[in-house]
């Protein structure tokens, strides 16, 4: 590999880079952070002139009309002239890597920002897709109630976790986000309304949604389930050493091995390296009068970030505190898992936490509004950013392996039902039968979340994102697990329509005209950039 794989662009340019590379933390801090304040105020303000100005749940129908007038006068157009249709909400407002070419497209508006309805009879919420994880939890907490499958970020959209896939630490109990799925409304290619359950009509379109990514219909409304909760939780922190000892913990508690139903609230692991792990167990309580002392609330801003106080357990040994639920759902908000630790590596130091931490997090909006294509491009080469649903009997496995690629941790693992719905129903296949956890019809999985710098980009060694993300893909497919397509992908479609199983999703796209109306799935997800080609320049040399 010669010097001429290098990206040009004269030395000037290259110092430069390498100068605010080495200084990264100080840049973030008096250029980032500040600058994100300000749009955060700005999308704050956003949110209070629609909430102020446009809320209206009564008005929904009228909205979905208006949705569908729009859909109608794509149809008028002559076939030929016709564009694909998504949805106008500008990428930089989603949390997906990708920067999907909505510019290539015709923009759908869907202005669907309220909470519809709470049923207590029927324990769901009704709500419109643009509704966050945020706002609804604030909604539901105060009434008793929090999703079945509430995710830790705020920022996330209701109708974007649907049309993608959302899990948490309740997802040894419930599943996948869809499975907390009532009823979709949507509106179809030719403009129509229909309302999507699991065993009505549509169910086709029912089981197809999830995973399509807005490639099947416009969503302009969803019922989810909720569950009943208690203020707080009592969080366990369990410190186990030894690989085959942790991971066989995890499955112990979630019911992976005998298929228990007794089993905790809320479960996660954070592994730290590859023989050290913190088993975090959550349950709903009351807290006696005489521990109100150990009740922590997470998430204020001067507190350690929640990942290394979890970490301080594997030297203090296993032990226990009192955590309000909504600082729970919000306990990795500050770092952002542990992400902001790659921009600001002294952000948990005591001083910036009670001086600066506030700021945190810089809104991820913020950062996607201001990635350039230059950066984007040199981003995805130099991080990781994955959450991948692998089977948990692999657990060995999938640490092993993404040490191998990868070596990075903090690696995050949420164990999550995968329901066996039938041969062919919707993206994902049947869990394999040594998958499945004895006497039940789901196999136990878990997201392998896998964020941060490869330590071969810190120690400034050759790394081929593109050659280790295409092995880990290879990987995952032999396991018969499946990638978040929020992330970058770096799949052929050949490979793609391997790994996810199209057939239900085709007959769909055919049935409800979607073929000619909306992207197909692998071309609405795949990077927007060659990312073999940009891979390529920035190995570096050997
Ligand atoms: C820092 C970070 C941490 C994360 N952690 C987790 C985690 O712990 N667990 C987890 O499950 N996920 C996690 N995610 C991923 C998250 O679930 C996805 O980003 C998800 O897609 C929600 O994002 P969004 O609301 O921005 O959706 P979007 O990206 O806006 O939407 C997802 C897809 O659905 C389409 N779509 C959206 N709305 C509609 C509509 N009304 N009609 C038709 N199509 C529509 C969009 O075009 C897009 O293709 C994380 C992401 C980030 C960035
Ligand atoms: C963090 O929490 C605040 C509210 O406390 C919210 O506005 C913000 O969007 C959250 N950030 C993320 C990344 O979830
Ligand atoms: C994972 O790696 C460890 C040590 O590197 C090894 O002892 C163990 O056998 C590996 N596990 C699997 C399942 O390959």
């Amino acid at each position: 590999m010669g010097s001429s794989n290098k990206p040009h662009g004269g030395d000037w340019k290259q110092r430069i880079f390498r100068w605010m590379d080495d200084n990264r933390g100080f840049i973030v801090v008096v250029v980032v952070l500040p600058l994100s304040l300000v749009f955060g105020l700005f999308m704050k303000l956003r949110h209070w002139l629609i909430r102020k100005f446009v809320s209206a749940p009564e008005k929904h129908d009228e909205r979905v009309r208006a949705v569908q007038s729009q859909v109608m006068r794509w149809n008028k157009q002559p076939a030929t002239e016709r564009k694909l249709m998504c949805t106008a909400r500008p990428n930089w407002q989603s949390l997906s890597t990708t920067f999907f070419r909505k510019d290539q497209c015709h923009q759908i508006s869907l202005p669907l920002y309220d909470i519809l309805e709470l049923h207590e009879n029927r324990m769901t919420v009704v709500v419109e897709p643009m509704v966050s994880v945020g706002e609804v939890t604030a909604f539901l907490v105060p009434r008793g109630y929090t999703l079945a499958v509430c995710l830790e970020v705020a920022e996330a959209t209701l109708g974007g976790l649907a049309m993608g896939v959302g899990m948490t630490t309740f997802s040894h109990k419930v599943g996948l986000y869809q499975e907390s799925i009532v009823a979709y409304e949507v509106v179809l290619a030719d403009g129509s309304v229909v309302r999507a359950t699991r065993d009505n009509q549509y169910s086709d379109l029912y089981h197809t949604l999830p995973w399509s990514h807005g490639t099947l219909a416009f969503l302009v409304s969803l019922e989810l389930q909720v569950i009943k909760i208690k203020s707080h939780l009592k969080l366990e922190y369990i410190p186990v050493r030894g690989q085959h000892q942790y991971c066989q913990m995890i499955r112990e508690l979630c019911g992976a091995l005998d298929g228990t139903t007794s089993t905790p609230d809320y479960l996660e692991a954070t592994i730290y390296s590859k023989d050290e792990a913190v088993i975090m167990v959550g349950n709903f309580c009351d807290v006696p009068q005489t521990e109100k002392h150990k009740i922590n609330r997470l998430t204020q801003w001067h507190k350690q970030w929640f990942y290394k106080h979890a970490e301080g357990y594997l030297r203090t040994g296993r032990g226990f505190e009192y955590v309000p639920l909504e600082d729970y759902l919000l306990r990795h908000n500050r770092s952002i898992f542990w992400v902001v630790e790659t921009m600001i590596p002294f952000g948990n130091h005591p001083l910036f936490r009670w001086l600066l931490g506030w700021l945190l997090p810089p809104k991820i909006a913020f950062l996607k509004y201001t990635t350039t294509p230059g950066v984007r491009a040199m981003t995805f080469t130099k991080q990781v950013f994955q959450d991948i649903v692998l089977p948990m009997n692999r657990l060995e496995d999938q640490i092993n392996k993404s040490e191998e690629l990868f070596d990075l941790y903090p690696i995050l693992v949420y164990p999550c039902r995968i329901y066996d719905h039938g041969q062919h129903r919707g993206q994902l296949r049947p869990p394999r039968k040594d998958q499945l956890v004895p006497g039940t019809n789901y196999g136990m999985f878990n997201d392998l979340g896998v964020y941060g710098v490869p330590r071969p980009v810190l120690e400034k060694k050759r790394f081929d994102a593109v050659v280790a993300m295409r092995e880990m893909e290879r990987f995952t497919a032999d396991l018969g697990g499946y990638p978040f397509l929020y992330a970058d992908t770096f799949m052929t479609r050949e490979e793609f329509e391997q790994m996810f199983d199209l057939t239900a999703y085709e007959k769909a796209r055919q049935k409800y005209n979607a073929v000619d109306a909306f992207p197909h799935l692998h071309d609405k997800i795949k990077p927007e950039i060659d990312v073999i080609e940009v891979g390529k320049q920035y190995v570096e040399p050997l």
